[in-house]
């Protein structure tokens, strides 16, 4: 343990004092420097080499830069990594699961000897992540489990469960479930087909709101209940609306009040908001999401949404970069979950961050005190 703690730490501490240094040096030169981030350098698609590298190099693949928490996912795993002196080659897929598993077979063609893969859909890179078996390149799925491979040898996330139970218990607190008689009118949505975290997702929060819905005190009026009726494919805004759009108009037009959403992240909620901005204004339904996206957040300010759950990606990719640490230097792997997730072909030994709630009394305190936002981006 002492062993352990003492390798990471004194990198870390030695990276500390050598960025202290630089920004006294540079700030007493009267040189404009103003961070870390080179913005002459586009760091997004292409492999990233430091100066001062420690040998190792280490393959980033993200599914795609539509959604702001991917972009962020990227940089921080980039910017720690390269912090630690390793090279990083950083690719997003855009949506196209043919293209990630031509990435990942090119990061491992390039030397990379650990992969961080953010799957689009696991069961498409099957080929890619045979090859890293036989290479000897460790991988480990990042955020979604990739299932059905006996290639991924460790999973790093945030408490997938964790996330729909605090979705489903701001349902329940917000409407007083327990204090009142109701009922309730609730519809229901959830994520991708294709992406394991919905079962985590949809199931936590349904483990809360299933005991209502059984009693009647929250009704789904759709009748759409089935984690099958509740999927939006590619987590799409498009489809969310659009299907949002179809319950109002089927099952609301009688003037049946709406009293809330549950929605497994932010870009399906921000579907849904458009939906029922033409039929609520003012006394909008109660409406779940998770990400804190800055257009969620925005929402949460002006009450078009009522809670995001904030998935800090700068603790998840510095867990991350423990792990790789670890990895390549042969000790033990940090992880805190050994039971959870298993991807069908046993159980993946698993590293979990913790997931908040963040609505428009908190998310001052969580999202721009920590340093995560600035104000400014919210107006
Ligand atoms: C992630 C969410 C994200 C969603 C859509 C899920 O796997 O856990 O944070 O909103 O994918 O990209």
């Amino acid at each position: 343990m002492i062993k352990k703690l003492s390798i990471s730490h004194i990198k870390y501490f030695i990276c500390l004092f050598l960025s202290a240094f630089v920004v006294i040096v540079l700030s007493a030169c009267g040189s404009d420097f103003d961070g870390y981030v080179d913005e002459n350098v586009d760091y997004t698609n292409n492999t990233f080499t430091v100066e001062e590298t420690n040998g190792h190099k280490i393959g980033v693949s993200m599914p795609t830069k539509d959604l702001q928490r991917w972009v962020q996912d990227g940089e921080n795993m980039k910017s720690q990594l390269h912090n630690f002196g390793y090279t990083v080659d950083l690719l997003y897929a855009n949506n196209d699961k043919n293209l990630q598993n031509e990435q990942i077979k090119s990061m491992i063609d390039s030397g990379c000897e650990v992969l961080v893969i953010g799957a689009i859909d696991g069961s498409a890179i099957a080929e890619s992540l045979e090859t890293a078996k036989k290479a000897g390149v460790v991988v480990i799925a990042y955020d979604r489990l990739i299932m059905g491979s006996d290639a991924i040898n460790y999973y790093a996330t945030f408490d997938n469960q964790l996330v729909g139970t605090l979705q489903g218990q701001y349902i329940v607190d917000a409407l007083d479930l327990k204090n009142t008689q109701g009922p309730y009118h609730i519809e229901l949505f959830t994520g991708s087909s294709d992406d394991n975290n919905c079962n985590f997702f949809f199931g936590g929060a349904l483990e809360v709101l299933q005991p209502y819905i059984n009693t009647g005190k929250l009704i789904v009026t759709s009748g759409q209940t089935t984690k099958e009726q509740c999927y939006t494919q590619g987590w799409s805004t498009d489809i969310a609306r659009e299907r949002m759009e179809n319950i109002l108009k089927t099952y609301y037009a009688d003037g049946t009040k709406l009293d809330a959403v549950l929605s497994s992240n932010d870009s399906v909620a921000l579907g849904i908001a458009e939906a029922l901005s033409a039929q609520y204004n003012g006394d909008f339904p109660l409406l779940t999401g998770q990400d804190c996206d800055i257009n969620a957040v925005k929402n949460i300010i002006n009450g078009k949404q009522s809670m995001s759950i904030f998935k800090d990606t700068r603790n998840l990719a510095a867990k991350v970069v423990e792990m790789i640490d670890a990895i390549i230097s042969d000790e033990t792997v940090p992880i805190n979950d050994t039971t959870t997730y298993n991807n069908g072909t046993g159980i993946i030994p698993t590293l979990l961050c913790d997931p908040v709630f963040a609505d428009k009394n908190n998310y001052k305190e969580i999202l721009v005190d920590s340093g995560y936002y600035t104000e400014d981006q919210f107006k």
